[in-house]
């Protein structure tokens, strides 16, 4: 079975909708610092990639008065469960393995603690990559979900990620060129 592509996914209009309200920047950004980090802990960096660029597709927007209210986001947010179910939906739908369309949806599920009680997770190496990845892209006071980044750039470096990974598993995919 020829291997979703992280281009598939990143143009399907599910994932645009959604990376629109949470930032395509931080996604891109994030998914390429998953990259890094799934070769650092031997972890598969298809699925690692996968995972990072849909972790905050679950966001809901926040604002009172025009403005973002993280007092009510903190209070209210279930982005993490919100987008571990809407990514495995859209995975399924396009035909990813089952199996992996879990792993990529449960490590989207933990890529935060924000919204658990008090008390440390022990995370599998894909979990912790997805995590460590979004920290990693990290501004404070969440200007990392504003960040602007060109489509067409987007893009580019999603296909540098998919030529990278397909080149490590000695694929031939023939939608990159
Ligand atoms: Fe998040
Ligand atoms: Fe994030």
């Amino acid at each position: 079975m020829a291997r979703i592509t992280l281009e598939q996914i990143f143009i399907h209009p599910i994932t645009q909708k959604y990376l629109g309200r949470s930032g395509v920047a931080h996604a891109v950004a994030v998914a390429e610092h998953a990259y890094s980090f799934a070769q650092r802990y031997h972890v598969d960096p298809d699925l690692a990639t996968k995972a990072a660029l849909l972790h905050d597709v679950g966001h809901y927007t926040w604002y009172r008065d025009g403005e973002w209210d993280y007092e009510l986001y903190r209070e209210n947010d279930i982005h993490a469960i919100k987008g571990a179910s809407r990514a495995h939906k859209l995975l399924i739908r396009i035909g990813e393995d089952r199996h992996a369309a879990k792993e990529i949806a449960v490590a989207i599920l933990l890529h935060t603690d924000s919204y658990l009680p008090e008390g440390n997770l022990k995370l599998k190496p894909l979990q912790y990559v997805v995590a460590l990845a979004d920290e990693a892209d990290e501004e404070l006071g969440g200007k990392h979900h504003y960040r602007e980044i060109d489509d067409t750039e987007a893009l580019e470096r999603i296909r540098m990620l998919d030529l990278r990974i397909g080149n490590r598993s000695g694929e031939q995919n023939n939608q990159i060129i």
